[in-house]
């Protein structure tokens, strides 16, 4: 029997199977909303029967967006064209979540297809923030260095996004504390040089993600399951280890959080990431197995019987598929019939079924 094509239940919820829609950018949102472009990508991937769809990062303000056109839910605007994408993707029996995220000193860049530059003050961009004054590239804007008040604001945007979420039928919220992201460049000893009670010791530097999560917490419904995905391991010298992680994965465990999605990588330039089919799987499974909490594996998975062997050893609860879902919104109904299980094929294209 397939563990892929199980169902996967946590707290209230029941995913149809295991294989989600990783988080994508799609910089295609005008003032953070979401239009045709949004439902139509993640409406066909839920069509493609994965058994849960995440957005891409919205953004909880407008100054934690990566670029100008990315997804946000930072004002009551934001809720009805989300909501929109949420009921057409519950239609097709699939879940859908939502990754909250604040893009701290990376904010502010053009489109990966426009270059993916940072855009200064002048030319139109804003003027970011981080822990500390430390630039991501050495010619961007410096970023400026968070006042204790402006870090409990961003904590209540990131509450006040998961309101909105809820409201906007989300069945999961993802919190972004990975690829060198504001959240994340307060876990890093890289990023964060700061010597008052958010920085300094890692109890310090992994102050602000467990806030964060403990005022989500406690505004979304008990039955709503609530993930987090860090960078488990930064591939550079001096920043977080997977022993770290650990650690984090412990305490937010202990704060409500029930899956860890293990990514890695993309907090400082100076990183060395040795790439190659499962490499950050690893994380996953030592995270699930030393601290006893579910996990999400991703990255270069593209075949169906590779996620299901993840599966089949135990390694994570969860396969997030990104790129591959780029290339083939039907990966989990085409994998299905690979696997010689009946697809849950939409009624609408059953006559393109393939044949035996
Ligand atoms: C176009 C694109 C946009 C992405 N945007 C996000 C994002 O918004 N949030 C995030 O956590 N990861 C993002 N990622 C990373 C993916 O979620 C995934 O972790 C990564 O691509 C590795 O998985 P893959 O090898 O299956 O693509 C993005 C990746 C791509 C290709």
């Amino acid at each position: 029997m397939s563990k892929l094509y199980s169902s996967y239940t946590l707290r209230g919820l029941e995913l149809s199977n295991r294989i989600v829609v990783s988080p994508m950018c799609q910089y295609s949102a005008e003032n953070g909303l979401a239009n045709d472009w949004h439902l139509v990508h993640l409406g066909s991937r839920a069509v493609g029967d994965a058994g849960l769809v995440f957005t891409e990062a919205a953004a909880v303000s407008p100054e934690g967006r990566i670029s100008p056109s990315d997804l946000g839910i930072w004002s009551d605007e934001h809720i009805e064209p989300l909501k929109r994408i949420t009921t057409f993707i519950r239609g097709q029996g699939v879940s859908s979540g939502i990754q909250l995220a604040h893009a701290g000193r990376k904010a502010s860049c053009l489109p990966p297809w426009e270059g993916g530059q940072q855009i200064s003050p002048l030319a139109g961009g804003w003027q970011t923030v981080a822990p500390t004054p430390i630039p991501f590239y050495e010619d961007d804007v410096t970023p400026i260095e968070l006042s204790i008040e402006e870090i409990q604001a961003i904590i209540q945007s990131f509450v006040n996004a998961a309101k909105r979420a809820v409201t906007a039928g989300f069945d999961i919220i993802e919190i972004h504390a990975a690829h060198g992201y504001l959240l994340n460049q307060f876990l890093s000893p890289l990023t964060n040089k700061r010597k008052d009670k958010y920085g300094g010791s890692f109890e310090n530097r992994m102050r602000l993600l467990i806030e964060v999560t403990i005022g989500i917490r406690a505004v979304i419904p008990q039955e709503m399951p609530l993930f987090v995905r860090i960078s488990a391991e930064e591939w550079a010298p001096g920043g977080h280890t997977m022993e770290e992680s650990l650690e984090v994965a412990k305490l937010l465990k202990t704060n409500g959080v029930d899956l860890i999605d293990c990514s890695s990588g993309a907090v400082v330039r100076q990183q060395n990431i040795p790439v190659k089919v499962n490499y950050q799987v690893p994380f996953a499974e030592r995270i699930k197995k030393e601290t006893n909490i579910a996990t999400g594996a991703v990255g270069l998975i593209t075949d169906i019987f590779q996620a299901e062997d993840i599966l089949d050893k135990d390694e994570a609860d969860l396969i997030f598929i990104g790129r591959e879902m780029l290339r083939n919104p039907y990966f989990a109904l085409l994998g299905a019939d690979q696997m010689h299980i009946i697809p849950n094929w939409p009624k609408q294209y059953e006559r393109g079924k393939p044949r035996k």
